[in-house]
């Protein structure tokens, strides 16, 4: 399942971001790709821990804990930190898949890649090109959404990022560990938690919900790897 996450950032947020992020030093994005896709990888990078980027990371992450759509769709049970990346010049990432394991430096915890998450913090008419381009199960689809968005997609999907051809895209991106590691059985829960937010707006006092919320907590129950 591919989800859009509308406003995590306000205008004004994402505006001082890419002020900040104009006027800092960037590394090379080979520093994070395995030996196969550095050869697909051109882009600019943050490195791990460099004080911008963890300050970025930490507001997003705060953000995201917050937001009931994430937490509905990513059942998240621990994020690998927030990378920033700016893509300019022609730079571009060809297809690939994401590493299935991620290690953050200086930590001991492991962290698989469940989910996939690109949050915007150019807007479209900032640069030509630029899509993220993923390989769904229901065809090929193009994201750019506008700054402070962000897109959600599973770990396993074949994506890349087509080259920026005018203007810089910035973006940071960031894996996700859920506490159900199937997509389909993530995507059930999600579609189900999503009917029952629905009727509990529409119909509160419907004595089903009860029996249909506790169906939900019974099949997370099954599924949940702690
Ligand atoms: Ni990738």
């Amino acid at each position: 399942m591919l989800l859009h996450i509308p406003g995590l950032f306000s205008r004004e947020e994402v505006q001082r971001i890419r002020e900040a992020l104009t006027q800092t030093e960037w590394a090379d994005g080979k520093i994070t790709a395995g030996f196969q896709s550095a050869k697909a990888k051109h882009n600019l990078q943050l490195p791990e821990g460099h004080p911008l980027a963890k300050e970025i990371g930490a507001a997003m992450i705060d953000r995201l804990w917050k937001n009931p759509l994430f937490m509905s769709a990513a059942l998240p049970h621990k994020v690998f930190p927030p990378l920033v990346n700016c893509y300019t010049g022609g730079g571009s990432f060809d297809f690939h898949i994401d590493n299935a394991v991620r290690q953050p430096k200086g930590s001991q915890e492991r962290v698989r890649t469940d989910l996939s998450a690109t949050l915007f913090f150019s807007d479209p008419e900032d640069y030509d090109g630029g899509e993220l381009v993923i390989q769904d199960t229901y065809g090929v689809q193009q994201v750019k959404f506008p700054a402070g968005d962000m897109v959600l997609y599973p770990g396993t999907s074949l994506h890349k990022v087509n080259a920026v051809t005018r203007g810089a895209r910035f973006a940071s991106f960031f894996w996700t560990q859920s506490l159900v590691r199937e997509d389909s059985q993530r995507t059930l829960l999600f579609e189900m938690d999503s009917a029952i937010q629905q009727l509990t707006r529409d119909v509160p006092d419907h004595p089903a919900l009860v029996q249909l919320t506790g169906t939900y907590h019974n099949l997370l129950r099954r599924w949940v790897e702690v």
